[in-house]
């Protein structure tokens, strides 16, 4: 039958238990591999100690800049840090295409003409003020305020930045393009930013996990576990690692669960061979999973009659990932917003039989995306191996998509140590303020020291 035949299209997004199995095991090795001097920068998975080390305690205070660069929006902030009384204003500006894809100095000029602006329009001017900086892409960081660009990844692809240290780049550009006076004080993944603005709240928190345009993860670990920790193994025993597991699969290890559609999705990406475990989860590549799968129904005669040439069917990277949450979000059969999506992408003359198949085909990828990343999660859950453990999570995939949640936490509990106890917890400010708080513990810590 005709369903029969749209089963063998997509019956690799369904992935036995004992395969989730094989990719803890897996990532839980190439983790291992990350942490030791020999096998760098051979691993692919990095796990980059952060210079993160405390978790804040509630005492900070003062007034903060922060930046958060990276995901959906560029974002500048002030955080106004009183105990647990936190005053934001921010304000997103726009990163245009070409400044993506362009070279690092337009990149960070256009960065300190927005700080630049904003400190005007908030009377900051005259004062020198700490900045936090979340930089969502995978840096080697010497130093909490010193971090190289290891790659670029998502859709940012600069000239001359990988390797550059990115705190010198924007004291720079500061310095040419405006006369403000910012002392950059911490440079933070948004992963950390998550966490560090979780535990801020909450105890227990000890994960942060990124589900947006792409996915990451960071969790404290023991600085004995640490060999690449190149600095006096001082009080507190602890730092913050980076994981950037989003690389996980990108020696070929995750080939045996990965689709045509997932190899021709990376074919066509700006970064092919790179990022192979984000491309099955991020927002900036879940739709585009989608539509090919659509196409190809269609191509066989199994979805939508008659379709135009000109269709954004046909497009690459024209079915957006908030049009899978759209259609998933449909609880009855009359499948509004299926209907509105297919209008919009300009599929006429559809069925309701189309909409069930569209909305199964999207059910079947966020399923095996929202089980990856709780695959994911229940390896760094097991190795911290804590009765009681909170996971920070923030991101547009986690935010919008109606069963993410719960497709992750029925996995996770699969996959856990038995008597193990989790949270997810929606991180609600952004990481922008996880990057203010950073500054401010180190700040308090520095202080508190002379
Ligand atoms: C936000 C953070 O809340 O989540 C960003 O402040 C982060 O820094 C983002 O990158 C991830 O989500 P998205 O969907 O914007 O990529
Ligand atoms: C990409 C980046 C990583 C970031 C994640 C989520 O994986 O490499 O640094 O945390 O996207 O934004």
């Amino acid at each position: 039958s005709k369903y029969n035949k749209i089963e063998a299209f997509v019956k690799g997004f369904k992935l036995s238990t004992s395969s989730y199995k094989r990719v803890m095991h897996l990532l839980n090795q190439e983790m291992n591999q990350g942490l030791m001097r020999h096998s760098q920068p051979l691993a692919d998975i990095k796990m980059f100690p952060t210079f993160v080390r405390s978790l804040p305690d509630g005492s900070e205070k003062g007034d903060f800049l922060a930046l958060d660069l990276g995901g959906t929006n560029f974002r500048v902030l002030l955080v106004r840090l009183q105990g647990h009384d936190i005053d934001i204003q921010s304000k997103t500006y726009l990163i245009p295409q070409r400044i993506m894809l362009g070279t690092g100095t337009q990149l960070f000029d256009h960065i300190a003409d927005c700080i630049g602006k904003f400190v005007r329009d908030h009377n900051l001017s005259g004062q020198t003020l700490p900045l936090g900086f979340t930089f969502s892409f995978p840096c080697k960081q010497e130093g909490l305020a010193k971090a190289r660009l290891s790659k670029w990844t998502k859709g940012f692809r600069c000239e001359g930045v990988v390797g550059e240290d990115i705190c010198q780049l924007l004291q720079e550009a500061l310095k040419r393009r405006t006369n403000c006076s910012v002392e950059i004080v911490a440079i933070v993944n948004d992963a950390v930013g998550t966490l560090m603005s979780a535990a801020h709240v909450d105890r227990n928190c000890e994960i942060g996990l990124i589900l947006g345009t792409g996915c990451n993860a960071c969790y404290m670990e023991t600085l004995e576990n640490v060999q690449t920790w190149d600095e006096e193994k001082s009080h507190p025993d602890q730092v913050i690692i980076n994981t950037e597991w989003g690389a996980f699969g990108d020696n070929g290890c995750l080939d045996f669960l990965r689709t045509e559609y997932d190899r021709e999705l990376d074919t066509f990406s700006i970064n092919p061979g790179r990022q192979i475990m984000e491309k099955m989860i991020g927002g900036m590549y879940m739709g585009e999973i989608v539509r090919l799968v659509l196409e190809r129904l269609n191509m066989e005669g199994l979805l939508f009659r008659s379709v135009d040439n000109e269709c954004d069917l046909f497009e690459r990277g024209r079915f957006y990932t908030k049009y899978v949450s759209e259609i998933e979000s449909d609880t009855d059969d009359f499948y509004h917003n299926t209907k509105q999506v297919l209008d919009e992408i300009g599929v006429e003359n559809y069925t309701t039989e189309d909409c069930k198949i569209v909305k199964y085909v999207c059910t079947l990828i966020s399923a095996r995306a929202a089980f990856l990343a709780a695959a994911g999660l229940a390896t760094l859950i097991n190795r911290i191996n804590k009765t009681d453990i909170t996971i920070a999570v923030d991101g547009s995939l986690y935010r919008f998509h109606p069963r993410f949640h719960n497709l992750m936490c029925l996995k996770i509990q699969e996959l856990v140590k038995p008597g193990i106890k989790f949270k997810l917890a929606l991180s609600h400010d952004g990481s922008g303020k996880g990057a203010a708080l950073t500054a401010a513990v180190s700040l308090r810590l520095r202080n508190t020291k002379v």
